[in-house]
């Protein structure tokens, strides 16, 4: 079979949305598409419906409008069922060209019995897959079989550290019994929902911004087939939930908490085994900035240095602060560092307009006319400088959303000058 290789990045801004609507036929799939049904147009297909549809969930927080002509706003509701998989019936046509396998992973999962998580990033990780073949499409999703996932769903509570959720506590014992397995990383998430990615080995990993939430999958059945263990000894409990993959390349940023830095890192295909092109040291506040994303070029690194700062006390309470595991440090403004990727030598680094941004859009290399490298161009997707979007992801204000307030980011443009000597 002639294929694409298809390999999307969930985020957790935009997570995968796979849900039903009220019209048990029609399921959205981010554009429209209906849920396979043995006939069509007066014909019986010849179709074999794989249908592994566990058993119904009664729906939780069900949107609280309705959008005249769209149906109602689902992007934000749980899931029903724990795994799924059928034929699509299409609306309208895809190209025979078009053939190969989409994966998005993003949270679809929030509430555990009739307790409801309350931020958006919190949500169980879902694997939804999109396989496109000679005009016909099959879609699958299914739960991530996280130790935290497994842990919930069996004693029906939370067990380990989400990103706003942390687990209730019996008694003073076991609450100083989480705060030690904290520092040791035991008891935060290995709930892999903010990405996939297709190694250039073939392995498709889940991530998230633990380390230990690399989890290993089957692109076919979406089976989880194991944790990703870093053969490694670098160490650290967290990583750029966006690392860039390329078939030849892996490169991540860890960031240091107790020196403040991030060390830039590089795997090989068909290794576990992280090496370190260099390290950033951070130009200001107490501790690095958020590195949910960060961009690459063709020979270059970029490390921003966001004033939006990992907090190690926020960390530890037991419930959420308003910036969550992070404090916003404007006094110690923000910076992009750049970094050649041959040499691990920093090249560049520039204090820039202070930024709350998640995703960056794009990077390139300016070149004068002897093909020397004279700027970087790194655009992101920057929030006006405004932590409040982090408040604005809570799945209550997600839910209310009326449209009348601008949540959107702009795109910034940062351009940082190398000078090479
Ligand atoms: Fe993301």
């Amino acid at each position: 079979m002639a294929s694409l290789a298809f390999s999307a990045t969930g985020t957790n801004v935009f997570p995968s949305y796979m849900t039903v609507s009220d019209n048990p036929r029609r399921a959205r799939v981010g554009c429209t598409f209906a849920m396979a049904e043995l006939k069509k147009k007066g014909k019986t297909r010849e179709l074999t419906i794989t249908n592994v549809a566990t058993e119904l969930r009664p729906l939780v927080s069900p949107p609280a409008k309705e959008v005249a002509g769209e149906g109602k706003l689902v992007a934000w509701t749980s899931i029903q069922q724990e795994r799924w998989e059928g034929e699509l019936v299409v609306e309208g046509e895809i190209p025979q060209w078009l053939n190969g396998t989409y994966l998005r992973n993003g949270p679809g999962l929030w509430h555990l019995g009739d307790y409801n998580f309350r931020h958006l990033f919190d949500g169980y990780a879902t694997l939804v897959r999109l396989h496109f073949e000679n005009g016909r499409l099959v879609m699958g999703h299914r739960q991530i079989e996280s130790e935290a996932y497994k842990a919930a769903k069996k004693s029906n509570k939370l067990c380990y550290r989400e990103f706003s959720e942390v687990p209730k506590h019996d008694n003073f014992l076991s609450y100083i019994g989480d705060l030690a397995n904290l520092f040791s990383g035991a008891s935060l998430t290995d709930n892999a929902n903010t990405g996939v990615v297709k190694l250039g080995d073939g392995r498709v990993v889940c991530l998230t911004e633990t380390i230990k939430g690399s989890i290993v999958v089957n692109p076919d059945t979406l089976d989880t087939l194991g944790k990703f263990d870093y053969s490694d000894s670098l160490g650290g409990l967290i990583h750029s939930a966006h690392p860039i993959v390329t078939d030849t390349e892996f490169f991540t940023l860890l960031p240091d908490l107790v020196n403040p830095g991030y060390l830039v890192v590089k795997m090989e295909p068909g290794t576990n085994e992280r090496k370190v092109i260099g390290r950033v040291s951070c130009r200001g506040g107490p501790a690095p900035g958020w590195v949910h994303s960060f961009p690459m070029t063709e020979h270059y690194i970029i490390v921003p240095e966001m004033p939006l700062r990992y907090c190690a006390q926020n960390l530890l309470k037991a419930e959420p602060t308003p910036l969550y595991k992070f404090e916003w440090h404007p006094d110690s403004k923000g910076y992009i560092h750049v970094m050649c990727k041959a040499s691990g030598n920093i090249v560049a680094s520039v204090e820039v307009p202070l930024f709350v941004t998640f995703h960056f859009i794009n990077a390139y290399e300016e070149k004068d006319e002897e093909g020397r490298v004279t700027a970087i161009i790194a655009d992101c997707c920057e929030h006006n400088s405004n932590t409040t979007i982090l408040d604005k992801l809570r799945l209550e204000n997600l839910r209310s959303y009326s449209g009348d307030d601008d949540v959107l980011p702009d795109a910034r443009y940062n351009f940082i000058p190398i000078s090479m000597h």
